[in-house]
Protein backbone atom coordinates (compact mmCIF):
# COMPACT_ATOMS: atom_id res chain seq x y z
CA UNK A 1 0.00 0.00 0.00
CA UNK A 2 1.01 3.19 -0.93
CA UNK A 3 2.00 5.86 1.90
CA UNK A 4 -0.76 8.74 1.49
CA UNK A 5 0.70 12.31 -0.21
CA UNK A 6 -0.37 15.43 1.77
CA UNK A 7 -2.48 18.03 0.24
CA UNK A 8 -2.23 21.06 1.82
CA UNK A 9 -5.51 22.94 0.50
CA UNK A 10 -5.63 27.44 1.41
CA UNK A 11 -9.04 29.03 1.56
CA UNK A 12 -10.41 25.34 2.48
CA UNK A 13 -13.74 26.83 3.72
CA UNK A 14 -14.01 29.67 0.25
CA UNK A 15 -16.13 28.81 -2.71
CA UNK A 16 -13.35 27.07 -4.71
CA UNK A 17 -12.24 24.84 -1.77
CA UNK A 18 -15.91 23.62 -1.83
CA UNK A 19 -15.54 22.52 -5.28
CA UNK A 20 -11.90 20.75 -5.06
CA UNK A 21 -11.71 19.22 -1.87
CA UNK A 22 -14.12 16.50 -3.18
CA UNK A 23 -12.54 15.60 -5.89
CA UNK A 24 -9.19 15.75 -4.41
CA UNK A 25 -10.74 13.14 -2.16
CA UNK A 26 -12.24 11.29 -4.48
CA UNK A 27 -8.81 10.31 -6.18
CA UNK A 28 -8.88 13.10 -9.37
CA UNK A 29 -6.08 15.29 -8.29
CA UNK A 30 -3.52 12.36 -8.69
CA UNK A 31 -5.19 9.13 -9.77
CA UNK A 32 -6.95 6.44 -8.75
CA UNK A 33 -4.89 4.92 -6.84
CA UNK A 34 -3.20 7.29 -4.89
CA UNK A 35 -4.85 7.66 -1.57
CA UNK A 36 -4.61 11.16 0.39
CA UNK A 37 -4.37 13.31 3.73
CA UNK A 38 -5.90 16.63 3.69
CA UNK A 39 -4.57 19.70 5.39
CA UNK A 40 -6.73 22.39 5.33
CA UNK A 41 -5.84 26.04 6.01
CA UNK A 42 -7.57 28.86 6.70
CA UNK A 43 -8.02 32.50 9.02
CA UNK A 44 -9.48 31.61 12.21
CA UNK A 45 -12.91 33.00 11.78
CA UNK A 46 -13.18 30.23 8.93
CA UNK A 47 -12.09 27.29 10.53
CA UNK A 48 -15.13 26.39 12.18
CA UNK A 49 -16.56 26.34 7.98
CA UNK A 50 -14.01 23.98 6.91
CA UNK A 51 -15.01 21.64 9.97
CA UNK A 52 -18.16 21.82 8.50
CA UNK A 53 -16.81 20.69 4.74
CA UNK A 54 -14.43 18.01 6.33
CA UNK A 55 -17.77 16.47 8.20
CA UNK A 56 -19.12 16.33 4.67
CA UNK A 57 -15.92 14.61 3.53
CA UNK A 58 -15.74 11.86 5.84
CA UNK A 59 -19.86 11.76 5.41
CA UNK A 60 -18.16 10.73 1.25
CA UNK A 61 -16.51 7.61 2.78
CA UNK A 62 -14.00 8.25 0.48
CA UNK A 63 -11.47 5.18 0.03
CA UNK A 64 -9.02 6.99 -0.86
CA UNK A 65 -9.03 10.04 1.77
CA UNK A 66 -6.87 8.69 4.70
CA UNK A 67 -7.24 11.65 6.79
CA UNK A 68 -8.06 15.61 7.21
CA UNK A 69 -6.39 18.19 9.61
CA UNK A 70 -7.58 21.87 10.03
CA UNK A 71 -5.17 24.73 10.48
CA UNK A 72 -5.42 28.24 11.34
CA UNK A 73 -2.05 28.86 10.98
CA UNK A 74 0.93 28.07 7.65
CA UNK A 75 3.46 26.59 9.72
CA UNK A 76 1.67 23.26 10.48
CA UNK A 77 -0.86 23.75 7.81
CA UNK A 78 2.11 23.15 5.39
CA UNK A 79 4.05 20.78 7.24
CA UNK A 80 5.10 17.84 5.34
CA UNK A 81 3.11 18.93 2.49
CA UNK A 82 3.66 17.31 -0.66
CA UNK A 83 1.31 19.59 -2.88
CA UNK A 84 0.06 22.90 -1.80
CA UNK A 85 -2.77 24.79 -3.37
CA UNK A 86 -3.01 28.04 -2.35
CA UNK A 87 -6.25 29.23 -3.10
CA UNK A 88 -7.00 31.60 -0.16
CA UNK A 89 -6.10 35.28 -1.12
CA UNK A 90 -7.45 38.74 -0.54
CA UNK A 91 -10.04 39.80 -3.20
CA UNK A 92 -9.97 43.18 -4.18
CA UNK A 93 -13.20 45.56 -2.91
CA UNK A 94 -14.15 48.56 -4.12
CA UNK A 95 -12.48 51.25 -4.12
CA UNK A 96 -9.01 49.26 -3.87
CA UNK A 97 -5.77 50.18 -5.21
CA UNK A 98 -3.36 47.81 -7.04
CA UNK A 99 -0.54 48.68 -3.96
CA UNK A 100 -2.86 47.86 -1.44
CA UNK A 101 -4.33 44.37 -2.94
CA UNK A 102 -0.35 43.62 -3.42
CA UNK A 103 0.04 44.99 0.19
CA UNK A 104 -2.95 42.45 1.36
CA UNK A 105 -2.16 39.44 -0.56
CA UNK A 106 1.76 39.84 0.05
CA UNK A 107 0.55 39.83 3.74
CA UNK A 108 -0.86 36.27 3.05
CA UNK A 109 1.83 35.03 0.45
CA UNK A 110 5.11 36.03 2.06
CA UNK A 111 4.46 33.83 5.63
CA UNK A 112 3.20 31.24 3.49
CA UNK A 113 6.49 30.70 0.97
CA UNK A 114 8.11 31.08 4.57
CA UNK A 115 6.15 27.78 6.22
CA UNK A 116 6.80 26.36 2.99
CA UNK A 117 10.14 27.01 2.56
CA UNK A 118 10.95 25.86 6.82
CA UNK A 119 8.33 22.65 6.77
CA UNK A 120 7.13 21.21 3.33
CA UNK A 121 8.32 17.68 2.00
CA UNK A 122 11.23 17.81 0.10
CA UNK A 123 8.97 17.15 -3.06
CA UNK A 124 6.65 19.90 -2.54
CA UNK A 125 5.26 21.50 -5.53
CA UNK A 126 2.79 24.60 -4.99
CA UNK A 127 0.34 25.66 -7.26
CA UNK A 128 -1.49 29.51 -6.54
CA UNK A 129 -4.78 29.79 -7.73
CA UNK A 130 -5.27 33.00 -5.22
CA UNK A 131 -5.31 36.35 -7.33
CA UNK A 132 -3.46 38.05 -8.69
CA UNK A 133 -1.78 34.48 -9.03
CA UNK A 134 1.49 35.18 -10.84
CA UNK A 135 2.60 37.67 -8.45
CA UNK A 136 1.28 35.79 -5.48
CA UNK A 137 3.40 32.98 -6.12
CA UNK A 138 6.59 35.23 -6.77
CA UNK A 139 6.41 36.39 -3.55
CA UNK A 140 5.61 33.11 -1.70
CA UNK A 141 8.56 31.42 -4.13
CA UNK A 142 11.25 34.77 -3.24
CA UNK A 143 10.23 33.66 0.29
CA UNK A 144 10.92 30.27 0.10
CA UNK A 145 15.07 30.31 -0.91
CA UNK A 146 15.42 26.80 0.04
CA UNK A 147 13.05 25.30 -2.53
CA UNK A 148 13.73 24.89 -6.15
CA UNK A 149 11.95 28.02 -8.10
CA UNK A 150 10.11 25.52 -10.65
CA UNK A 151 8.31 23.94 -7.59
CA UNK A 152 5.77 27.64 -8.21
CA UNK A 153 3.53 27.97 -10.21
CA UNK A 154 0.43 29.85 -11.26
CA UNK A 155 -2.53 28.67 -12.61
CA UNK A 156 -3.87 29.64 -15.97
CA UNK A 157 -5.34 26.70 -17.27
CA UNK A 158 -8.55 27.85 -16.51
CA UNK A 159 -7.99 30.30 -19.10
CA UNK A 160 -6.61 27.75 -21.02
CA UNK A 161 -10.23 25.66 -20.87
CA UNK A 162 -11.53 28.53 -21.75
CA UNK A 163 -9.74 29.12 -24.56
CA UNK A 164 -10.39 25.16 -25.95
CA UNK A 165 -13.86 25.43 -25.29
CA UNK A 166 -14.07 28.82 -27.66
CA UNK A 167 -12.67 27.26 -30.50
CA UNK A 168 -14.44 24.03 -30.34
CA UNK A 169 -17.94 26.39 -30.13
CA UNK A 170 -16.08 28.32 -33.12
CA UNK A 171 -15.30 25.08 -35.41
CA UNK A 172 -17.79 22.88 -34.29
CA UNK A 173 -14.45 20.42 -33.25
CA UNK A 174 -14.72 17.88 -30.45
CA UNK A 175 -12.37 19.75 -27.22
CA UNK A 176 -10.82 16.35 -27.59
CA UNK A 177 -9.44 17.30 -30.75
CA UNK A 178 -7.94 20.26 -29.90
CA UNK A 179 -4.11 20.57 -28.89
CA UNK A 180 -1.18 22.74 -28.18
CA UNK A 181 -2.95 25.68 -27.20
CA UNK A 182 -1.29 28.19 -25.41
CA UNK A 183 -2.15 30.95 -22.60
CA UNK A 184 1.25 33.68 -21.97
CA UNK A 185 1.54 36.14 -19.70
CA UNK A 186 -0.25 37.37 -16.71
CA UNK A 187 -3.62 35.77 -15.46
CA UNK A 188 -5.26 38.72 -15.79
CA UNK A 189 -6.91 40.53 -18.84
CA UNK A 190 -3.97 41.18 -20.29
CA UNK A 191 -3.75 37.03 -21.07
CA UNK A 192 -2.87 35.95 -24.15
CA UNK A 193 -4.73 33.18 -25.71
CA UNK A 194 -2.59 32.00 -28.80
CA UNK A 195 -4.12 29.80 -31.31
CA UNK A 196 -1.65 29.86 -34.17
CA UNK A 197 0.10 26.93 -32.52
CA UNK A 198 -2.32 25.06 -31.88
CA UNK A 199 -4.68 21.98 -34.01
CA UNK A 200 -7.41 21.20 -34.75
CA UNK A 201 -7.68 17.06 -35.27
CA UNK A 202 -4.02 17.77 -36.67
CA UNK A 203 -4.50 20.63 -38.82
CA UNK A 204 -3.28 24.20 -37.61
CA UNK A 205 -5.95 25.70 -35.55
CA UNK A 206 -5.32 29.71 -37.08
CA UNK A 207 -5.49 28.84 -40.75
CA UNK A 208 -8.66 26.06 -40.10
CA UNK A 209 -10.13 29.54 -38.81
CA UNK A 210 -8.95 31.79 -40.86
CA UNK A 211 -10.28 35.28 -39.30
CA UNK A 212 -8.06 37.26 -37.88
CA UNK A 213 -11.28 39.95 -36.69
CA UNK A 214 -12.36 36.91 -34.81
CA UNK A 215 -9.33 36.05 -33.26
CA UNK A 216 -8.76 40.11 -32.24
CA UNK A 217 -12.26 41.33 -31.13
CA UNK A 218 -13.98 38.39 -30.10
CA UNK A 219 -11.92 34.82 -28.93
CA UNK A 220 -9.36 36.78 -27.23
CA UNK A 221 -11.51 39.55 -25.32
CA UNK A 222 -14.08 36.64 -24.88
CA UNK A 223 -11.31 34.26 -23.15
CA UNK A 224 -9.78 37.00 -20.89
CA UNK A 225 -13.10 38.51 -19.41
CA UNK A 226 -14.83 35.45 -19.24
CA UNK A 227 -14.39 35.73 -15.11
CA UNK A 228 -16.41 38.84 -15.22
CA UNK A 229 -19.15 37.20 -17.37
CA UNK A 230 -19.59 34.66 -15.29
CA UNK A 231 -20.10 36.80 -12.52
CA UNK A 232 -22.29 38.75 -14.08
CA UNK A 233 -24.68 35.48 -15.11
CA UNK A 234 -24.29 34.03 -12.07
CA UNK A 235 -23.97 36.40 -9.44
CA UNK A 236 -21.18 34.51 -7.98
CA UNK A 237 -17.45 33.81 -9.34
CA UNK A 238 -16.52 30.70 -11.42
CA UNK A 239 -15.58 28.35 -8.56
CA UNK A 240 -16.58 24.78 -10.08
CA UNK A 241 -14.44 25.38 -13.58
CA UNK A 242 -11.17 27.26 -11.10
CA UNK A 243 -11.54 24.03 -9.02
CA UNK A 244 -11.93 21.66 -12.04
CA UNK A 245 -8.68 23.72 -13.12
CA UNK A 246 -6.73 23.50 -10.48
CA UNK A 247 -6.97 19.53 -10.78
CA UNK A 248 -6.22 19.68 -13.94
CA UNK A 249 -3.11 21.76 -13.60
CA UNK A 250 -1.84 19.13 -10.54
CA UNK A 251 -3.08 16.17 -12.25
CA UNK A 252 -1.13 16.99 -15.81
CA UNK A 253 2.17 18.57 -13.52
CA UNK A 254 2.02 14.78 -11.93
CA UNK A 255 1.51 12.42 -14.43
CA UNK A 256 2.46 14.16 -17.44
CA UNK A 257 0.82 16.09 -21.02
CA UNK A 258 0.00 13.54 -23.65
CA UNK A 259 1.96 12.93 -26.58
CA UNK A 260 1.73 15.77 -29.33
CA UNK A 261 0.59 18.49 -26.49
CA UNK A 262 1.07 20.26 -24.00
CA UNK A 263 -0.40 22.87 -21.19
CA UNK A 264 -0.26 26.02 -20.03
CA UNK A 265 1.00 27.07 -17.00
CA UNK A 266 2.68 30.15 -15.22
CA UNK A 267 6.39 28.58 -14.24
CA UNK A 268 9.41 30.69 -13.67
CA UNK A 269 10.69 32.42 -16.42
CA UNK A 270 14.31 30.78 -17.59
CA UNK A 271 14.40 33.96 -19.88
CA UNK A 272 12.57 32.07 -22.78
CA UNK A 273 10.53 34.04 -25.50
CA UNK A 274 12.01 37.39 -24.25
CA UNK A 275 10.10 36.95 -21.20
CA UNK A 276 12.69 38.14 -18.74
CA UNK A 277 14.07 35.49 -16.23
CA UNK A 278 12.56 35.00 -12.58
CA UNK A 279 9.18 36.29 -13.12
CA UNK A 280 6.04 33.96 -13.21
CA UNK A 281 4.33 34.11 -16.69
CA UNK A 282 1.97 31.77 -18.27
CA UNK A 283 3.71 29.63 -20.93
CA UNK A 284 3.51 26.32 -23.41
CA UNK A 285 4.74 23.42 -21.35
CA UNK A 286 5.17 19.99 -21.03
CA UNK A 287 5.32 17.88 -18.05
CA UNK A 288 6.99 14.10 -17.43
CA UNK A 289 7.86 12.47 -14.56
CA UNK A 290 6.42 15.06 -11.98
CA UNK A 291 8.90 18.09 -13.69
CA UNK A 292 7.43 20.63 -16.71
CA UNK A 293 9.55 22.12 -19.09
CA UNK A 294 8.78 25.48 -21.22
CA UNK A 295 8.08 24.01 -25.10
CA UNK A 296 11.05 26.30 -27.22
CA UNK A 297 11.65 26.81 -30.76
CA UNK A 298 7.92 27.51 -31.65
CA UNK A 299 7.73 30.80 -34.07
CA UNK A 300 5.91 33.81 -32.51
CA UNK A 301 4.55 36.42 -35.23
CA UNK A 302 3.92 39.99 -35.05
CA UNK A 303 0.40 39.22 -33.82
CA UNK A 304 1.30 37.44 -31.17
CA UNK A 305 4.86 39.27 -29.78
CA UNK A 306 3.17 42.43 -28.96
CA UNK A 307 0.21 41.05 -27.05
CA UNK A 308 2.75 38.50 -24.88
CA UNK A 309 4.74 41.87 -24.49
CA UNK A 310 2.19 43.85 -23.15
CA UNK A 311 0.95 40.90 -21.19
CA UNK A 312 4.68 40.30 -19.12
CA UNK A 313 4.69 43.98 -18.83
CA UNK A 314 1.91 44.00 -16.60
CA UNK A 315 3.86 41.43 -14.50
CA UNK A 316 6.53 42.97 -15.00
CA UNK A 317 5.22 46.08 -13.15
CA UNK A 318 3.51 44.16 -10.51
CA UNK A 319 7.20 42.58 -9.42
CA UNK A 320 8.27 45.71 -9.40
CA UNK A 321 5.39 47.19 -7.36
CA UNK A 322 5.99 44.40 -4.76
CA UNK A 323 9.51 44.90 -4.56
CA UNK A 324 8.76 48.62 -3.91
CA UNK A 325 6.39 48.05 -0.86
CA UNK A 326 9.26 45.20 0.51
CA UNK A 327 7.15 42.35 -0.09
CA UNK A 328 9.74 40.77 -2.07
P1 LIG B 1 -13.72 32.80 -1.37
O1 LIG B 1 -13.70 34.20 -0.86
O2 LIG B 1 -14.98 32.04 -1.47
O3 LIG B 1 -12.74 31.92 -0.47
C1 LIG B 1 -11.49 32.35 -0.07
C2 LIG B 1 -11.16 31.67 1.24
O4 LIG B 1 -9.80 31.96 1.57
C3 LIG B 1 -12.02 32.16 2.42
O5 LIG B 1 -12.60 31.03 3.07
C4 LIG B 1 -11.00 32.86 3.32
O6 LIG B 1 -11.30 32.72 4.71
C5 LIG B 1 -9.72 32.13 2.96
N1 LIG B 1 -8.49 32.85 3.31
C6 LIG B 1 -8.24 34.17 3.26
N2 LIG B 1 -7.02 34.44 3.71
C7 LIG B 1 -6.46 33.26 4.05
C8 LIG B 1 -5.20 32.89 4.59
N3 LIG B 1 -4.28 33.81 4.89
N4 LIG B 1 -4.96 31.58 4.80
C9 LIG B 1 -5.88 30.65 4.53
N5 LIG B 1 -7.11 30.94 4.03
C10 LIG B 1 -7.38 32.23 3.78
O7 LIG B 1 -12.97 32.87 -2.78
P2 LIG B 1 -12.95 31.77 -3.96
O8 LIG B 1 -14.07 32.00 -4.88
O9 LIG B 1 -12.78 30.43 -3.37
O10 LIG B 1 -11.64 32.22 -4.73
C11 LIG B 1 -10.35 32.12 -4.14
C12 LIG B 1 -9.31 32.85 -4.97
O11 LIG B 1 -9.15 32.24 -6.24
C13 LIG B 1 -9.62 34.32 -5.26
O12 LIG B 1 -8.43 35.07 -5.05
C14 LIG B 1 -10.00 34.31 -6.72
O13 LIG B 1 -9.74 35.57 -7.32
C15 LIG B 1 -9.08 33.25 -7.24
N6 LIG B 1 -9.41 32.69 -8.54
C16 LIG B 1 -8.38 32.39 -9.40
C17 LIG B 1 -8.60 31.85 -10.63
C18 LIG B 1 -7.47 31.54 -11.57
O14 LIG B 1 -7.77 31.17 -12.71
N7 LIG B 1 -6.20 31.66 -11.22
C19 LIG B 1 -9.96 31.55 -11.07
C20 LIG B 1 -10.99 31.85 -10.10
C21 LIG B 1 -10.70 32.40 -8.89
Amino acid sequence: TRTPVNVTVTGAAGQIGYALLFRIASGHLLGPDVPVKLRLLEIPQAVKAAEGTAMELDDCAFPLLKGIDIFDNPADGFAGANIALLVGARPRTAGMERGDLLSANGGIFKPQGEAINAGAADDIKVLVVGNPANTNALIAQQHAPDVPAERFTAMTRLDHNRAISQLAQKTGAAVGDIAKLTIWGNHSATQYPDIFHAEIAGKNAAETVNDEAWLADTFIPTVAKRGAAIIEARGASSAASAANAAIDHVHTWVNGTAAGDWTSMGVVSDGSYDVPAGLISSFPVTCKDGKWEIVQGLAVNEFSRGRIDASVRELAEERDAVRELGLI
